[in-house]
């Protein structure tokens, strides 16, 4: 059910029945030659989708630009600040919270979004507002970690990662008819974080972060999407079972 398709009656209606609602979170960002600079969004999308689909539960529209300055350093990339996105967050749960919805779970595709998404929280609280806000990073799951390892083994990484661009492939296989696909070096490197877009640059050249996307294909995205969909539903479902307090 998206939020998009239905009239104020139909959500009055579903706000009598129910008070959750899924928010897709991702980011604009580059995420090396062989991967989609909507990589994040694409896939948070298609978990909240198919989630709400399964559970009959409404999702809003996609947020699908996030806090992405330390890849600022490519092109493609757009970023929000980090208190843009704290504020935008604060503005669209008050609106959804105004209205009786009690239950906003974020589905995050995106690791820079976790901080600001939290801040976000805490500062609702603040404004003593009532309700469960929770953030739900898809590729955090252990499922799927576990899972990328049996796949890819080392070679996951951190970004650009052959799990989330096989998620990509699997839904959008013609936006990778021209992305290279030979092999490069897979290097661990030492740093620190955060990292400014200069920095980020200088120590991952590609804007891969020790992942190998070259390994991504269609059929791992299916499996992994899957999977996804299948943990995420199973924490919203302990989600409903929650008494507002
Ligand atoms: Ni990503």
């Amino acid at each position: 059910m998206l939020l998009e398709n239905m009239s104020y009656v139909e959500v009055e209606a579903y706000l009598v029945e129910k008070d959750i609602i899924l928010i897709p979170i991702g980011s604009v960002e580059q995420h090396s030659p062989y991967g989609l600079i909507g990589t994040d969004f694409i896939t948070a999308e298609a978990v909240a989708r198919e989630v709400g689909k399964r559970l009959d539960i409404l999702v809003a529209p996609t947020i699908t630009y996030g806090m992405s300055q330390h890849h600022s350093g490519f092109k493609g990339t757009v970023t929000l600040s980090p208190l843009t996105l704290t504020s935008l967050v604060i503005d669209i749960s008050n609106s959804l919270l105004n209205q009786g919805f009690k239950r906003l779970v974020f589905i995050n595709g995106h690791g820079g979004n976790i901080n600001p998404v939290k801040t976000a929280f805490d500062h609702i609280k603040y404004q003593n507002k009532q309700g469960i806000l929770q953030i739900i990073s898809w590729y955090l799951l252990p499922e799927i970690q576990e899972m990328e390892k049996d796949i890819f083994e080392e070679l996951n990484g951190l970004h650009a990662t052959p799990s989330e661009v096989s998620i990509t492939k699997f839904l959008r296989p013609e936006a990778f008819k021209n992305k290279p696909k030979e092999k490069k070096k897979v290097e661990k490197i030492e740093t620190y974080f955060p990292l400014s877009g200069e920095e980020f640059k200088k120590i991952y050249p590609d804007g891969r972060m020790e992942s190998a996307p070259w390994l991504a294909k269609e059929k791992y995205g299916k499996l992994i999407l899957e999977e996804a969909v299948r943990a995420t539903a199973n924490i919203i479902k302990d989600i409903l079972k929650k008494k507002i307090i």
